[in-house]
């Protein structure tokens, strides 16, 4: 599937719940979200239907996102179902790691290869404060978990802050030194909760990438495993690497290979823009596979050539919760 800019369109990431068990100050407002109806939430199997249409459109890739993920019941079986379709290559998910320790195993024996665990400090009460009711403790026994059980690559995300974690950038390149993680710093976007406030709390990818090579020779190097828009690089004797996500300071949307799924069955184009198109109507009134696939085209065809996060704001009523990064 290609876009009007010859874009190739080869991954779909599916929020599969707007709820979570954190309340990161960025992410989602203090007193919790009003949540959707359960009937309102695409089903698993109506989710795997709608895979099987993208995979054959081109769609070789899936990201489980959330909300929170495992906090969906079932979500093993549905792993397994989901690898089980013919074209999709690679199954992965983005966690923040508090049911990891719990779900991983039954994850990996459903055949998930990889997981992206969401983690912005390595302190404790900094953890609860971004997170308002997390335990760090249960997150890093979750990536331990995760690397026992071979679930490779892990990849930590870490959303820099000005005066929250920026003082932690290089607590967390050690890391990579004593593990074998690739912890991506991610520039704060200007979404949902954060808006009006990542746009202070922004520290540029090349300001990151300058303190950390003040300490740190960086060699680039090849993409780890994976579609997104990371630059990663190499440091002698580490046994993982950093990468850089900089949506704002060096937006990446001339690459951009991606459509999102909402958990309420809507198919979004692009992270910024306003616009989806709602599949599950179609798909619950018996919609037949070629009437989904005219919808996913649609949905790829109206992929803007690029956003305007670094001028705009938010100004829409998705939250990051909603849409999964
Ligand atoms: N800016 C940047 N990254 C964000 N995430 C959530 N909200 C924001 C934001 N405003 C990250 C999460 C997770 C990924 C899916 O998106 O930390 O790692
Ligand atoms: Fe939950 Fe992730 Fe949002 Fe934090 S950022 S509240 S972990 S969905």
């Amino acid at each position: 599937m290609q876009d009007v800019f010859c874009r190739n369109i080869d991954y779909l990431r599916i929020s599969i719940t707007d709820k979570c068990n954190l309340r990161c100050v960025y992410c989602m407002p203090e007193e919790g979200i009003k949540l959707k109806p359960h009937r309102e939430i695409l089903r698993f199997e109506e989710i795997l239907r709608l895979v099987k249409v993208a995979s054959g459109l081109g769609i070789k890739r899936v990201r489980l996102t959330g909300g929170e993920p495992l906090v969906r019941r079932g979500v093993e079986n549905f792993v397994r179902k989901l690898i089980q379709i013919p074209g999709i290559e690679d199954v992965a998910m983005t966690t923040n790691g508090i049911l990891l320790t719990s779900l991983g195993p039954a994850l990996k024996r459903a055949g998930l290869k990889r997981v992206n665990v969401s983690l912005d400090t390595l302190q404790s009460k900094k953890f609860r404060k971004i997170t308002r009711v997390g335990d760090l403790h249960q997150v890093w026994e979750g990536i331990e978990t995760a690397l026992d059980i071979g679930l490779h690559p892990v990849k930590l995300n870490m959303v820099v802050m000005r005066g929250y974690n920026d003082d932690e950038i290089l607590d967390f390149v050690k890391l990579v030194y004593l593990y074998p993680l690739h912890v991506r710093f991610i520039e704060c976007m200007p979404i949902g909760e954060a808006d009006g406030w990542a746009q202070k709390q922004l520290v540029s990818q090349e300001e990151i990438k300058a303190r950390v090579a003040e300490h740190y020779p960086l060699e680039p190097c090849d993409s780890i495993l994976g579609s997104g828009p990371a630059q990663y690089y190499r440091l002698s004797g580490a046994l993982g690497s950093v990468g850089f996500i900089s949506p704002i300071t060096a937006h990446f949307c001339p690459t951009c290979n991606r459509l999102r799924l909402t958990a309420d069955g809507r198919l979004r184009p692009c992270l910024n823009s306003q616009w989806e198109i709602d599949v599950k109507s179609p798909l619950r009134a018996g919609a037949t596979d070629a009437e989904l696939r005219d919808i996913f085209l649609e949905a790829a065809l109206r992929k803007p050539r690029r956003h305007n996060m670094s001028e705009a704001v938010w100004n829409q009523p998705r939250m990051m919760y909603q849409i999964g990064g």
